[in-house]
């Protein structure tokens, strides 16, 4: 039966408890698949939430049941006052964790350390150098790598997301695997998506089967194995026997998992978004500014909230323009 009281819970009952929340539309990176070429038009700052909405924004959530909350981007750690966030934030009862590209880690890890932010996720699209330069559009390679490297040395729990283009890096599947031989990390490899301004199409997806296959190509059937996912994991998780790390594949265009999504997202600009694909979105900066309760329109949102991928529920649909244009660029959903 459908929980009415809780204003986290959706038409189809799924519960609302991780709270993904983007502070800054800017990134230090310009990869091709999420940065629209010719750059992005930024929010004017007065419309960008200011850490203190952000605190007041996320407690409502969690007063409300959220227990998760991801920091996103752009890329978070190029905030100014990101430090001051997420000190706030840690004096919720809510588990944290933050997104990054990893470029400015290193002088951040003590501090994250302190504040129990102890769960990574680093986009690193490629383990060679010409290429990273050529996808990112910035030459920060090594420092990735170094700051990846320290933040495993330091004890931090990494999971590293690639996005795979076909032709591009698919053929570095078995490299990104291999890290796991002696790495308790976990390797993501994702289906590139569509959003606004990113010139997808479905030649550059390299797909879930796809992605098995070459994996069962190069190692025995069965030191191949499919391990638990977590509840409301978006990846679905495998091993190779006696790896240390393990490896997944989050496999959104093929095989969607909204039957137990529980996210929601914040966009910097204090807009509230259903899904990750959302065409519509609700303002929630504007009432919290003008002293109103956002409770309804939390509510509200999440009752509009389409079963599948924002109602693109079949490939054909995600694959129109007309539809998956109508949502931003990822750079600025955060992910
Ligand atoms: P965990 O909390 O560690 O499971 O991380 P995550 O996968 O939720 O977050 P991350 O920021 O590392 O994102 C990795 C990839 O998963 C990105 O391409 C995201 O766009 C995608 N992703 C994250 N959340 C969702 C979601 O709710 N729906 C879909 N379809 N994709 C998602
Ligand atoms: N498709 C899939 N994943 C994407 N990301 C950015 N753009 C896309 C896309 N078009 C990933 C980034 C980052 C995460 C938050 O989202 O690589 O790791
Ligand atoms: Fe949830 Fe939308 Fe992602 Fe599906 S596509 S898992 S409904 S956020």
């Amino acid at each position: 039966m459908q929980d009415k009281t809780n204003i986290l819970t959706d038409s189809f009952n799924r519960k609302h408890t991780y709270l993904r929340i983007s502070l800054i539309e800017n990134c230090n990176l310009r990869c091709t698949y999420c940065m629209p070429e010719e750059g992005l038009k930024l929010t004017p700052k007065s419309q960008i939430m200011t850490g203190d909405e952000v605190y007041e924004i996320a407690k409502t959530f969690v007063a409300n049941g959220v227990s998760r909350i991801r920091l996103t981007g752009g890329e978070p750690l190029i905030r100014k006052d990101i430090k001051d966030i997420i000190k706030n934030l840690a004096t919720l009862d809510v588990s944290l964790s933050i997104t990054t590209n990893a470029i400015r880690l290193a002088e951040f890890l003590p501090f994250l350390k302190e504040y129990n932010v102890n769960r990574l996720n680093i986009s690193l699209d490629t383990l060679k150098q010409d290429k990273f330069k050529h996808i990112t559009r910035r030459d920060y390679y090594q420092k990735v790598m170094d700051n990846i490297n320290l933040a495993i040395k330091e004890g931090f729990f990494v999971k590293l997301n690639i996005v795979l283009i076909k032709g591009f890096n698919d053929n570095e599947i078995i490299d990104f695997i291999e890290l796991t031989k002696d790495s308790a990390i976990v390797i993501r490899f994702i289906e590139f998506m569509p959003f606004d301004g990113n010139k997808w199409n479905k030649e550059k997806l390299v797909s879930y089967d796809e992605i098995i296959k070459k994996v069962e190509a190069n190692y025995q059937k069965e030191q191949v194995l499919r391990i638990k996912d977590a509840p409301n994991d978006t990846s679905k998780n495998y091993q190779i026997a006696d790896y240390k790390g393990s490896f997944a594949v989050i496999s959104s265009v093929t095989n969607p998992f909204c039957d137990s999504c529980n996210r929601i997202r914040l966009t910097a600009n204090g807009q509230i978004k259903n899904c990750l694909f959302s065409a519509t979105e609700s303002d929630i900066l504007t009432p919290l500014r003008k002293g109103e309760d956002i409770r309804p329109i939390i509510a509200k949102t999440l009752q509009n909230k389409f079963k599948v991928r924002g109602g693109m529920n079949t490939l054909e649909k995600l694959e129109d323009a007309s539809l998956h244009t109508k949502n931003r660029n990822m750079t600025t959903i955060g992910g």
